[in-house]
């Protein structure tokens, strides 16, 4: 057998040459996607998808169909061959063995470190809002569109949605290749379900920067709203809501937050999919003493029935994806002057095409339009069109016809307004076996003081104004000099 046959050559193997040409055009593929990527500011989910994941993944087949080559090849040579043929001989003496080995030494060293570059990479990309939210278009986009314009919009998704650990990692991404193929395959459900009984997150995820030993103590909020009469008449409501704390070492355990499972442990059944129905409710103190209450004739079944215990998500349920019913979302542009309450009978009309079901976004942008171009038809042009605009706007945030997503299809637990909420269980229906003690729900003051109230500027005690300072103690009037200047902290 001739000599140059022995050793291997990519011009040997026909596997080795398709490989190695593999291998080249993943390489460039990635240098050249990952310099364009990297002048785009990073800005294409696409071109961040190519240069990060695909082009290193072509590299790295083609490497290993380069490797099977030369496995083939050495199988081949020793079948033709009696003697078994070495390894690798190499003998320093001969200048094209050294080039081989600094060639070997370098290209591995130079491969290993663009794998893990890729990796790491990959990883980021896979972690990222693009990967997540753009990526998959349209059946992320109601969660998403909702998400940006959310609190916690500067969040990555996968800091709610991917738990702590490796093992959560890889969960994830495998069910990412689940989702990916009913995406490619058109085959996921409209709306996307919330994945209430297996959602990744837990109380932990929140707890990476929240924290349930927090007294809150009360949260002054004024809801401003506005009627569907003929003059939109404003209504205003400013409530002090009690959210309080559950940790007796950072403040008095009670209001809302006292179901923070510290102090007080709270579990439940709940008998549907969205966990709206609550028929069972057990409470435990520190001491260890329980209490259970149930609804009507409800006969809890340890078989059939899995106890949840209470956290954050069961009322926060929505930080992140809030969609507004057609009313709030209204009330919000009234309020941010953003639709002119002047309008007569605007809200009634808004809330007519907004109540009706649309195929598509252009079908609802055209009965907006004609609706509104109809029946303020002689309202100023340009007020006519700011209308129209503002309406296609809210219709955007909140409704999405392909994906069949609005508020109606994501409950959301936190008041009791438009969904049970709260209610769930303060509905005064959930007693103790023996009927003595119930989750009280008739005092309208036990979750939040309402402090004043308006309706069309006619306020109730008064409207809040501005009150001078009187200086506590009366040996000063407290202008005299700057207040740091008495108030040293011993005062
Ligand atoms: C602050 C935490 C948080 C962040 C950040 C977040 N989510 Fe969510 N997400 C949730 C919670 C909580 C639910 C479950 C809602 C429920 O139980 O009603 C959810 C549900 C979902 C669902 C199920 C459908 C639904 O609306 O209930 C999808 C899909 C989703 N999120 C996608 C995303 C994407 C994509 C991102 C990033 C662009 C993201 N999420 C960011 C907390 C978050
Ligand atoms: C990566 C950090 C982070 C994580 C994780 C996180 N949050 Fe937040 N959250 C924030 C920040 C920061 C704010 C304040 C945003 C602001 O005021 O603009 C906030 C605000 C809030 C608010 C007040 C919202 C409002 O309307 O002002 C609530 C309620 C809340 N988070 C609940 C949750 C829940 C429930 C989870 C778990 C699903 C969670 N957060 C996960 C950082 C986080
Ligand atoms: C029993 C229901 C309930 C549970 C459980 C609950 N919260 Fe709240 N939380 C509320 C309500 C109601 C408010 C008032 C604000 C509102 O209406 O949005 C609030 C307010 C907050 C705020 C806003 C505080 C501010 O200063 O603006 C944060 C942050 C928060 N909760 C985080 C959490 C976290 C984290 C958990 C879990 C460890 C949790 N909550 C559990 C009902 C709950
Ligand atoms: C899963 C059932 C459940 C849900 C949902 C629920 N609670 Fe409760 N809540 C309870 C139970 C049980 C108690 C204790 C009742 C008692 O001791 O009489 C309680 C007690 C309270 C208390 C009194 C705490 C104290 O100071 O003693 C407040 C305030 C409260 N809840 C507010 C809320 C608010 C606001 C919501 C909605 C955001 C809510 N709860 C949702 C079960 C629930
Ligand atoms: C179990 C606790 C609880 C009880 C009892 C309760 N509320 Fe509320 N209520 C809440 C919470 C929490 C919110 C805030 C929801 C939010 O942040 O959007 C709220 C919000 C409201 C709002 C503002 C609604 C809006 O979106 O415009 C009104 C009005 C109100 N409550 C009235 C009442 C009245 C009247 C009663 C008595 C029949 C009552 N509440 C009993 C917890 C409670
Ligand atoms: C000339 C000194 C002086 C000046 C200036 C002054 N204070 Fe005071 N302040 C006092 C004294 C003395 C008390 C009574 C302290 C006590 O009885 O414990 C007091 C009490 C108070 C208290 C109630 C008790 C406490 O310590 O919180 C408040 C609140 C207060 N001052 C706020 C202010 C503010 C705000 C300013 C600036 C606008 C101011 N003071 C300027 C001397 C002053």
């Amino acid at each position: 057998m001739a000599e140059n046959k022995q050793y291997f050559s990519i011009f040997n193997s026909k596997l080795a040459l398709i490989g190695a040409v593999i291998a080249v055009i993943g390489l460039l593929g990635t240098i050249f996607l990952s310099v364009l990527d990297h002048i785009s500011g990073g800005k294409s989910p696409y071109l961040s998808l190519f240069s990060l994941v695909l082009s290193p993944l072509v590299f790295v087949t083609g490497m290993i169909i380069y490797g099977i080559g030369w496995i083939i090849f050495r199988k081949k040579i020793s079948k033709t061959d009696q003697s078994p043929q070495p390894f690798a001989v190499i003998d320093f003496s001969k200048p094209a063995h050294r080039r081989g080995v600094i060639f070997f030494v370098v290209g591995g060293v130079a491969i290993i470190f663009l794998t893990l570059v890729a990796a790491y990479h990959g990883y980021h990309f896979a972690e990222s809002v693009y990967f997540c939210g753009q990526l998959c278009h349209t059946p992320m986009k109601p969660e998403y569109t909702a998400y940006i314009d959310s609190p916690h919009a500067k969040v990555s998704c996968t800091e709610c949605h991917v738990g702590s650990g490796t093992a959560n990692y890889i969960k994830a991404k495998l069910n990412g290749i689940h989702q990916l193929v009913a995406t490619v395959s058109d085959s996921y459900h409209r709306p996307i379900p919330t994945p209430v009984e297996n959602l990744p997150m837990t109380q932990d995820s929140c707890e990476n920067c929240h924290w349930p030993k927090k007294y809150i103590g009360e949260l002054n909020r004024t809801f401003t709203r506005y009627l569907s009469d003929d003059d939109n008449t404003p209504v205003t409501i400013q409530m002090l809501l009690k959210v309080g704390g559950g940790d007796p070492t950072h403040g008095p355990v009670g209001g809302i937050h006292w179901h923070m499972n510290i102090a007080n442990k709270i579990e439940f059944v709940s008998t549907d999919d969205k966990r709206q129905t609550i028929p069972w409710v057990r409470m435990t103190d520190s001491s260890g003493k329980s209490i259970e209450f149930v609804a009507g004739d409800f006969k809890f079944d340890p078989t059939k029935h899995k106890i949840k215990t209470m956290d954050c998500l069961d009322c926060h349920n929505r930080p992140a994806h809030q969609f507004m019913s057609p009313s709030d979302a209204l009330d919000n542009s009234f309020a941010q002057s953003r639709l002119d309450a002047k309008i007569k009978g605007l809200k009634k009309t808004a809330l007519e095409i907004f109540s009706k079901d649309y195929k598509s976004d252009s079908e609802a942008f055209s009965a907006i339009e004609n609706t509104i171009k109809t029946t303020f038809k002689d309202l100023d042009a340009n007020k006519q069109q700011a209308t129209v605009e503002e309406l296609k706007k809210i219709y955007s945030r909140n409704f999405f016809p392909e994906m069949k997503a609005s508020w109606k299809a994501y409950p959301n637990n936190i008041g009791h307004k438009e969904w049970p909420g709260c209610f769930r269980c303060h509905d005064g229906q959930h007693k103790t076996a023996d009927g003595k003690k119930k989750i009280e729900s008739s005092n309208c003051n036990d979750c939040h003081i309402i402090v004043a109230q308006s309706k069309a500027g006619h306020w109730e005690p008064q409207e809040p104004k501005p009150v001078t300072f009187k200086h506590p103690d009366e040996s000063s009037d407290g202008t005299e000099a700057n207040c740091n200047m008495c108030h040293g902290g011993s005062l």
